[in-house]
């Protein structure tokens, strides 16, 4: 693929990071924030996790910051935002970047929850504009889902795709913008029935997860439930499915159980305590070795 020009709006958590990820493919990227602190560190960030990752450290010349937004978006052929989790705020965004794109340019969002219609329904020209969900780190989590709206044109999908296969991520095509596109609802459906069975008494957390990484967790990097289905068998999957749909949670709200945690200010991480309780060193060592689990299968 021909090397773009890329606009990064947003330098936090995510946006840094998709950044690295596109500067490394041999794009040219700008990058802006409002927040100088963190414009200012993004390059340093980029270039510690192209150390850490034994990647080409040179791609960090290929980043420019820039803190006026219309100069970062000048020029670009492709505008992804990462900024907070906020509609007006995105909205807004978006109305400024075109202003200062050509009519061409395709323009991004990586919001995670809010519907890519509502953020883009104000723009001029809506058949460039879609969503692009990354995952948390985006160097090395391979999945970015590919959202359009009914507005999205066929060839800014395509080229999107195309942008992020060439890339060394795993684009897949939403074609419709619903509420999670796919990711998050096939993980939240599984949340779901985790919470319930601990709601119900079934067991505890720590057995969940137990559970979970000890049985179809071993399997499911690759072996993707439909495939696991047809492999056992579509009349097999009908015959568990009559059985143990009925009894599975179905509440459409979050659940009583998950309220109260958060009520009585078990936050998780953040308070020590969520479903169960996490020392400092419990935190750390779950953290460091979810990071060295994706970082020896990001290339599988
Ligand atoms: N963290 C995740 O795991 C994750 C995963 C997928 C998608 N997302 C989504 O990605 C987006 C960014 O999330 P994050 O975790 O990187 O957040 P973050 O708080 O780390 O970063 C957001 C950045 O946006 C900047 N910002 C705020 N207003 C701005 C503006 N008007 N112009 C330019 N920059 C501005 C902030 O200063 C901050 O640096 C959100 O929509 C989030 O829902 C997050």
């Amino acid at each position: 693929m021909a090397k773009s020009r890329i606009a990064v709006v947003g330098a936090g958590l995510m946006g840094h990071g998709i950044a690295q990820v596109f500067a490394l493919a041999g794009h040219e990227v700008t990058i802006t924030d409002t927040v100088a602190q963190n414009l200012d560190s993004a390059k340093s960030r980029i270039a510690a996790n192209l150390r850490d990752l034994g990647d080409d450290e040179s791609a960090i010349a290929r980043v420019t910051p820039r803190a006026d937004l219309a100069e970062a978006v000048r020029g670009a052929d492709y505008v992804v935002e990462a900024v907070s989790e906020n509609l007006p705020l995105k909205q807004k965004l978006f109305a400024e970047i075109e202003r200062h794109v050509r009519n061409e340019t395709i323009l991004a969002s990586n919001t995670s929850v809010i519907p890519i219609t509502a953020i883009m329904q104000g723009l001029k020209r809506r058949e460039r504009a879609l969503g692009t969900h990354w995952w948390n780190p985006p160097f090395l989590v391979p999945l970015v889902e590919v959202i359009e709206t009914q507005w999205t044109s066929a060839q800014a999908v395509a080229w999107t795709m195309e942008l992020h296969l060439a890339a060394g991520k795993k684009p897949a095509h939403v074609k419709k913008d619903v509420p999670g596109f796919i990711g998050n609802r096939l993980q939240h459906a599984l949340w779901r029935e985790a919470i319930s069975l601990v709601e119900h008494g079934i067991c505890d957390a720590e057995t969940v997860d137990a559970v979970i990484k000890a049985s179809f967790g071993r399997r499911i990097a690759v072996l993707g439930p439909l495939e696991n289905a047809d492999l056992v068998g579509t009349d097999l999957t009908l015959a568990i499915h009559e059985t143990v749909l009925p009894a599975i949670d179905s509440r459409p709200g979050p659940s009583p159980y998950l309220q109260k945690l958060v009520a009585d200010g078990r936050l998780g991480f953040k308070s020590g305590e969520g479903f169960r309780k996490w020392s400092a060193k419990e935190q750390a060592a779950l953290r460091a070795k979810v990071f060295a689990h994706l970082k020896a299968t990001r290339n599988s």
